[in-house]
């Protein structure tokens, strides 16, 4: 048992006093780290970069006491389903990217493989199930979940600790409780006054003198620490035949819902070979189908290495453009192309160069491509109309790039009665209605329509970036659609336009996905990108009339928690858009 409170006090004195330590080497470049972000870390044997500083310090505690990379894992995912219920979840799925490592340094000493545990749609539902159905939460928008299946596989071919060590800080957490902190109190306080239809999510996350949450309050969850005990106990199968199986069927066959038990009992995650890129000379790899993200971030660095963006500069309008440009044509090819490779023949070109050479025909240097032009193949109308991740990095080379949710905040609202974890809304992944494709961003394509046991297409994108075999960047981000638009920003912020990693996650994120045609930028109406703008408007980007401030920042693109590694020494950033994350690092 790895669990020792003391201990951990004694490790977050450490942290907090390394934190204060390393806390003056973010200011190496040329943007400065405002309040607002969070330090840089440096360690050599460990790091592990989360939303929730009792994750990332349970993952620390997994690695100071010799598990690895992939362990270490497991702590965190489980954990997060008790710290961070937003999108931490056992109810969900998700893509982890392994960097095997080696004994001697960062030299991978097989190539990265990708641990798929994206949820599926239960045998009971066809394509045209949906087709009247508008509501987004509830029973019917469950996917059979993927992370448990994920976590274990993942265990199985890398982990060295036993899996029950692994689970014991997440039983801890839930039993004992932990201080939440304001943004989990604001988000339960909001949910609790909308969910009267979910009475289960009342009575497991309802504070219980029946007042609303305040930052630093304590949140216990007996049953989730039930169900987590059993996990430990039975293994893995229990989510999917066993004791645990039996409360989420229940829970369905209550509630209308569609999972049934041999839905669960045949659920598989796979390893899969990523999708894989050169850029500048750097290796990138990233999940394949059923993700469209890594397809995407990689046909956009293609697009983009045709083009000097070091020479034009971070904050010229036209590396700004092009940018746009090559997420516009990747988003294109996504709603052309993309679904679940077991049921849809998706081109193995889209992440050649040739490709990128062949999309970038039409692409002009000073005047935005049109969305509509580049898909004259797909019908357009012109109807109206979260995730988390994390990065660790071990002492010995191996690393994890992980990125798993519930679809929605909360996703679908329902927690399984007695069980204590709430289940995904990740059938609102697929197409609901085939040829219905608008311009405001709604998409009817083929590829990606639902059937019986497939996967959802998903944006979710955790990247490992190397050079000359040796591991570099850890990195990756919640935020739907615009995930490979956040990891392309922190890629090209890094090699390109030669930030610290602190710069490459602080600085502001673009976004264009196709449709709705219109560029998102983080600062929209700063006055420090006021020129950057006009000259964007003056190309034709639509922009349209958002310029949201969001408390006292601007909206916020992703949650990017990340690792750089340099000479041995690895430096952890984690990302404060979300909430106050955590690079908790071992010396
Ligand atoms: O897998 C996907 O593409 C989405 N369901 C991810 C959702 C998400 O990132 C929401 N939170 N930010």
């Amino acid at each position: 048992m790895i669990w020792i409170p003391e201990f951990k006090a004694f490790i977050s004195r450490r942290l907090s006093l390394l934190v204060l330590a390393t806390s003056f080497l973010c200011s190496d470049n040329s943007i400065s780290c405002s309040a607002e972000t969070a330090p840089l870390v440096e360690a050599k044997r460990g790091m592990v970069v989360s939303v929730n500083p009792e994750a990332s310090d349970a993952g620390l505690q997994v690695l100071q006491a010799g598990g690895n990379a992939v362990d270490a894992a497991v702590t965190v995912a489980l954990s997060l389903a008790v710290t961070f219920p937003e999108a931490g979840n056992i109810g969900g799925g998700g893509f982890m990217m392994v960097w095997p490592g080696s004994a001697s340094g960062t030299a991978a000493s097989s190539d990265p493989v990708c641990i798929e545990y994206r949820e599926t749609c239960p045998a009971a539902i066809s394509r045209d199930s949906f087709i009247n159905e508008h509501r987004q939460e509830g029973h019917h928008t469950v996917g059979v979940p993927g992370t448990i299946r994920g976590l274990a596989l993942a265990h199985q071919k890398f982990g060295t600790r036993p899996w029950a060590e692994l689970v014991a800080p997440a039983i801890h957490l839930a039993k004992e409780g932990f201080p939440i902190d304001a943004a989990l109190a604001s988000g339960l306080n909001k949910l609790l006054t909308q969910a009267n239809e979910f009475p289960e999510f009342r009575r497991v996350y309802g504070k219980p003198d029946g007042t609303t949450w305040k930052k630093g309050d304590r949140l216990t969850q007996p049953d989730l620490a039930g169900t987590l005990s059993i996990l430990a106990a039975d293994g893995p199968d229990a989510f999917y035949k066993g004791a645990i199986a039996q409360k989420i069927v229940d829970e369905m066959k209550a509630n209308g819902g569609a999972i049934a038990s041999e839905d669960l009992a045949g659920y598989r995650a796979h390893i899969r070979s990523p999708v894989h890129t050169t850029y500048r000379g750097y290796d990138i790899y990233a999940p394949p189908p059923p993700s469209a993200g890594g397809t995407q971030l990689i046909e956009c660095l293609n697009i983009l290495e045709q083009y000097d963006l070091a020479k034009l500069g971070s904050k010229s309008s036209r590396a700004a453009h092009l940018i746009a440009e090559a997420m516009r044509r990747a988003g294109c090819d996504r709603v052309r192309y993309q679904g679940d490779p077991a049921f849809t023949q998706i081109p193995p070109a889209l992440v050649t160069k040739e490709h990128a050479k062949q999309v970038s025909q039409d692409l002009r240097l000073d005047q935005a491509t049109r969305s509509e032009d580049l898909a004259k193949d797909i019908k357009l109308s012109d109807e109206p109309p979260s995730t988390t991740h994390f990065s660790i990095a071990d002492g010995n080379g191996m690393a994890v790039s992980n990125t798993y949710t519930l679809q929605n905040s909360y996703g679908s609202r329902v927690v399984v009665r007695g069980a204590g974890f709430l289940l995904n809304n990740e059938m609102t992944d697929f197409n609901w209605q085939l040829g219905v494709t608008t311009r405001a961003g709604r998409v009817g394509t083929e590829p990606n329509v639902m059937a019986p046991g497939k996967r959802m297409l998903s944006s979710q994108c955790p990247t490992l970036v190397a050079r000359d075999g040796k591991l570099l960047l850890v990195t990756g981000s919640p935020g739907g659609r615009t995930i490979p638009s956040t990891v392309l920003c922190v890629i090209v912020n890094l090699l390109d336009f030669g930030m610290s990693l602190r710069d490459a996650v602080d600085a502001p994120r673009w976004h264009h996905q196709w449709f709705p045609d219109r560029l998102q930028f983080e600062h929209l109406g700063d006055p420090e990108f006021a020129q950057q703008i006009i000259e964007l408007r003056e190309m034709k980007h639509d922009f349209g009339n958002d310029v949201k401030k969001l408390g006292d920042g601007y909206r916020r693109q992703g949650d990017a928690h990340s690792i750089l590694i340099r000479d041995g020494l690895l430096k952890g950033a984690a990302d404060w858009r979300r909430t106050q994350g955590k690079a908790a690092g071992l010396p």
